[in-house]
């Protein structure tokens, strides 16, 4: 076991904090192995370097070359970035190894899956999130019900939350404020927050979904109604926060229920999560950044998410964001980004890595004519900005005959587009690449092809150029 201590922010005062990550590896041969990968992504890195900056010189394009390969070097999955489990103590004990247990039985939660637990849960999280080394434990064998409930930070050091039970969703859409996004456990200014466990956070036997706006879309008044979302666990305003192992489950056809919603949040890491839900299994929006992904199960659902941006003119920042390793079966989108026309401010230096799809429609898409309003979006100048994307190693079966799409806007296409090892293959028969002023280019095999990325006479030729230099 070994105490990995970053620096970050603290939320209100805006100090450096040390915020102390509990790292344990399993074994020698496998850490072993973690650092040849490591040691091979960084050669991968430093390949792409080469062929970026011969691409860039050859094309004279506008950025600066050595800024690109920040962007990209950012990608990498920094050692230290591995979160695993905090050791828990027993349950039997409240206080060991300096951890201080608070069970939201202790409170008087029944645990039944039927009486109302949110009070319970409040009373437990104030203790928690008042105690240095807390744990916040829903303990495991047990539904507890919980309504839509902000938890909120800042909290003392070091807390745990600890999900070994089921939290399930009240059945009864309760009179919510119809006008904001319906967020069901939302985090929210949290510094340096472990989640973990082998619990599941369960919306499936909510009406509440079921009565959605999406669906009644007709019956409902009101942009800002029809546009609500429901989102199940919800970090926001927050900054280096783990989740390990969570589990998220909704049925298919809930509409507009996201599973993990990130935003306004940084230096969030989550891993080996299984998520099946009615939209998006993980969205990342505004103002987030360093947000890694590892091992992320998802489907069904909408897929993996950057966005959406920019809606109503507004402005959205994601930045570095890293998925490593991820298998999505049966959702209707697989690596999105997604950006209303309109916007302002970027998406840079995302990547994914890693990706087995099985059935996904749309595997790979980013669409800066996002609109899901029930009126037809007008045509815009500006947008989010989007460069810096770079794919690897993605794989598997496609739905729709275009596997990858790249809807970009005519005054900002999207730049710095890079795919490496792709392989989507349709069950009957032909795939392609559709491009609307997207620029980039591919390296390796790609399959389908991305030709149509290469806009420009002069990228052809130094790609061209590139890949000969890059096998001398
Ligand atoms: C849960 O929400 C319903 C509907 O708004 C409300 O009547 C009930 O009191 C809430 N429960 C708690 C414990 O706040
Ligand atoms: C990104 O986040 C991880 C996890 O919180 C942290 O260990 C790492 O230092 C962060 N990287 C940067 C550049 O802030
Ligand atoms: C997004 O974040 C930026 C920077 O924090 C902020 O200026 C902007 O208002 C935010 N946009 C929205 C839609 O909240
Ligand atoms: C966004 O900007 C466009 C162009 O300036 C304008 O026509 C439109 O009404 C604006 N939309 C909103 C929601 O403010
Ligand atoms: C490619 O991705 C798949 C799916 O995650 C993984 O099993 C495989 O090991 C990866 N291949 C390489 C060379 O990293
Ligand atoms: C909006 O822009 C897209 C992309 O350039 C174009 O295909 C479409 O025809 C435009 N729509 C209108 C109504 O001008």
């Amino acid at each position: 076991m070994q105490s990995v201590v970053t620096e970050a922010r603290d939320q209100r005062s805006g100090a450096k904090k040390e915020v102390r990550w509990l790292r344990a590896w399993p074994n020698q041969s496998s850490w072993e192995q973690l650092r040849l990968e490591k040691a091979m992504v960084k050669l991968f890195i430093l390949f792409l370097n080469l062929l970026i900056v011969v691409h860039a010189a050859a094309s004279k394009i506008e950025y600066g070359k050595f800024s690109v390969l920040e962007e990209f070097e950012s990608l990498h999955v920094e050692e230290g970035n591995e979160v695993e489990d905090a050791n828990i103590p027993s349950w039997s004990s409240s206080q060991r190894g300096g951890k201080v247990l608070v069970n939201v039985d202790s409170f008087e939660a029944a645990g039944d899956g039927i009486s109302d637990d949110t009070q319970a849960f409040l009373k437990a999280w104030d203790i928690a999130c008042a105690k240095p080394k807390a744990v916040f434990l829903v303990p495991p064998g047990r539904h507890y019900l919980v309504n839509a409930t902000r938890f909120r930070g800042p909290c003392s050091d070091d807390l745990v939350i600890q999900i070994d039970g089921t939290i399930v969703a009240p059945n009864e859409p309760s009179n919510w404020d119809p006008k904001s996004a319906q967020l069901w456990l939302d985090f929210h200014n949290l510094n340096g927050v472990l989640f973990q466990g082998n619990g599941v956070i369960d919306g499936s036997g909510s009406k509440w979904w079921a009565a959605s706006c999406k669906k009644n879309k007709k019956n409902v008044k009101g942009l800002t109604i029809q546009n609500s979302q429901q989102m199940h666990l919800v970090i926001s305003l927050s900054d280096s926060v783990g989740v390990s192992e969570v589990q998220i489950s909704a049925p298919g056809d809930s509409p507009n229920t996201d599973g993990i919603h990130i935003t306004e949040s940084t230096n969030v890491v989550l891993q080996d999560c299984k998520i099946g839900t009615g939209d998006d299994c993980i969205s990342i929006v505004n103002a987030s950044s360093n947000i890694t992904m590892k091992r992320i199960f998802c489907g069904p659902g909408h897929g993996i998410s950057i966005g959406s941006l920019g809606k109503d003119n507004s402005t959205g920042i994601v930045t570095k964001v890293v998925l490593d390793t991820a298998f999505l079966r049966e959702t209707t989108n697989g690596l999105r980004i997604k950006t209303w026309q309109g916007g302002a401010g970027y998406v840079r230096a995302v990547g994914f890595d890693n990706v087995r799809m099985e059935d996904v429609a749309n595997p790979i898409i980013i669409d800066q004519f996002y609109c899901d309003s029930p009126a037809k979006c007008q045509n815009q100048t500006s947008a989010v900005k989007i460069s810096h994307i770079m794919y690897r190693n993605i794989s598997g079966t496609t739905k729709s005959e275009q596997a990858m799409k790249f809807i970009c806007s005519d005054a900002f296409p999207c730049s710095n587009i890079i795919l490496s090892n792709i392989n989507l293959e349709s069950k009957d028969g032909t795939v392609e690449t559709y491009c609307h002023c997207a620029k980039g280019f591919g390296y390796g095999v790609v399959q389908p092809s991305a030709d149509c990325l290469n806009s420009h006479d002069e990228d052809l030729f130094s790609i061209g150029w590139a890949q000969k230099a890059a096998t001398v």
